[in-house]
This record gives C-alpha cells, structure tokens and sequence, in this order.
C-alpha cells in the first residue's frame, strides 16, 4: 500500500472515531413550510427511526401542528420546540404565542432571534432578552441565534457585532442559567442561499466565540455552552463542518424538511 493510502485511511478511521463519540444536536427549523398530510408522514417516518444514543434531535415546526408532535412524538426520541415564542403567560398579544402553550403542547426548546425574525419583524435584542429569560424560568430551552450579514462579514467588524448579540441576547441570564442555554451561529448569506460557510471559517469563528464565551463567563459555563452553526447544512457539507472544533451541532432548515434527508444527516453524524 502507498503512503497516501494508508494516510487515507488512518484519517478515515480518525474521523468515524470522532463522529462515533462526539454528541451533536441537530435541530430542524420548519419555518413557515408543510401541510398536515406532510407534517403526518414526516413523523410517522421518523417517530420510532433509531437515531443511536448519542446526538439530541430536536424539530421546530410551525405552531399549529404542535399537537401532531405531542401526539405522534409521545414515545420517540426525536424532540421538539417553537420557532418564536412571546414573554408572557397570556393576554392582549394578538397574534403571538404564549410560554405556557408552548409549554402546554409539551415544547422543549425555542428557536428565538433568528435573523428573520430580527430583519422581517425588527425583533430587536431587548425582546430577544426577554424571551431567553422567560424561556429558562420554565423549562424551555433557548437556542439563541446571532449572526452576520455580508457587509458586517466583509468589514471585519462582525466579531463585535455577535458579541454584542450574545451579550444582549444573555444580559437577563446569569450563572447556573447559562448552562440552559444553546446559542446558534447562523451567518445570514449562508441561510437558504446553498452558500455555505467553509469549514475553516465555522472553526475560526466558533473558536472566536467559544474564547468570548469563557472570557465571559468563566471557562466552566463558557466551555459547555453548546454552539450550533447553521446556514445551508445538507448532507453532503455536514461532515466536514462536524469536524471543525466547537461545532456542538446544527441548526438545519431546507435540509431538515424532508424525513430521509434528516435521517441522512444523522446517520453521518452517528459516523455511518
Ligand atoms: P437553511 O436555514 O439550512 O435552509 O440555510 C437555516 C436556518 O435558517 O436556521
């Protein structure tokens, strides 16, 4: 055998170690997409699949189907959660959704901040605050999302602008609450574009916001806090993206709404 070969092969094994024994969470966000007959067989697919031990799966779906979940999900490993969610326990919202029926339909976590909610409805990261406070006082768990869009990324000055995101998103939080926290980084020109982040720059920037994390908060939180990268994840990118340090997972839009391409995803994940 060739030196190159057996290179290959060696880093062939390394990464099926890694993928083997690192736990991910693979979060699926809906979005505003699917029928009741499609939300119906996508669960019936996934319900009872065998997505291993290691990696916490989680789906996102619009709010109203949130009771096919409860119903369909009762036994299953798969989790799920909101995509928005309001601060308050009810009253004069008209049009928002309440903590407590989130909560009600068994939800989990709550996608809050992502940029389409900062850019279409100027969610500003005061509310943001709010709704990751409120979030972690009931048992619901926060996937915070911050990210850059392409003219902050070309100025050199995005660093500061998500340190600013996790500082205003968190400014409610303190201590032993950090470590209820997800935060995801979703570069905005990477989310549904097909133009993905490089590895190399995912490392770099969750290397960056990990280093934040622990000058922050101490190296026990800021260390274990876990960090998500999301932004047109599919199967064929999300290995090498898993192998850059930091990534304790992915928040998955287009990819995550059709059954086997989820599946597909964590099976890669699982290292098969
Ligand atoms: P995408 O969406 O995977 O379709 O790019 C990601 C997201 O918006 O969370």
């Amino acid at each position: 055998m060739e030196r190159r070969e057996i290179e290959q092969l060696v880093r062939t094994e390394l990464v099926k170690n890694v993928l083997q024994t690192q736990k991910f969470i693979i979060a699926g966000n809906w979005k505003m997409n699917k029928s009741k007959h499609e939300v119906i067989s996508f669960l019936d697919e996934v319900a009872n699949h065998d997505f291993g031990e290691k990696n916490t799966i989680i789906i996102a779906p619009p709010d109203p189907y949130l009771y096919l979940f409860e119903d369909k999900l009762r036994y299953s490993k798969v989790l799920y959660g909101v995509q928005n969610l309001f601060p308050k326990e009810s009253g004069a919202y008209t049009g928002e959704l309440s903590y407590t029926t989130a909560k009600d339909f068994g939800a989990k976590y709550a996608i809050l901040g992502h940029s389409e909610r900062r850019d279409l409805f100027l969610e500003c990261d005061m509310l943001i605050s709010k709704k990751v406070r409120i979030c972690v006082q009931n048992q619901i768990t926060p996937i915070l999302c911050i990210g850059e869009n392409l003219i902050l990324r070309q100025g050199e000055s995005y660093k500061n602008h998500l340190m600013g995101q996790i500082k205003e998103g968190l400014e409610r939080i303190s201590g032993e609450e950090l470590s209820k926290i997800i935060i995801a980084y979703e570069p905005i020109w990477a989310i549904g574009t097909g133009v993905t982040a490089t590895p190399q720059q995912v490392e770099e920037t969750h290397m960056f916001l990990r280093e934040f994390l622990i000058q922050e908060y101490g190296s026990n939180l800021g260390s274990t806090i876990p960090l998500l990268y999301g932004g047109s994840v599919k199967p064929s990118n999300v290995k090498d993206l898993a192998l850059a340090q930091s990534v304790s997972g992915f928040l998955i839009g287009g990819a995550s709404l059709d059954a086997s391409t989820f599946k597909e995803i964590n099976n890669i994940l699982n290292g098969n």
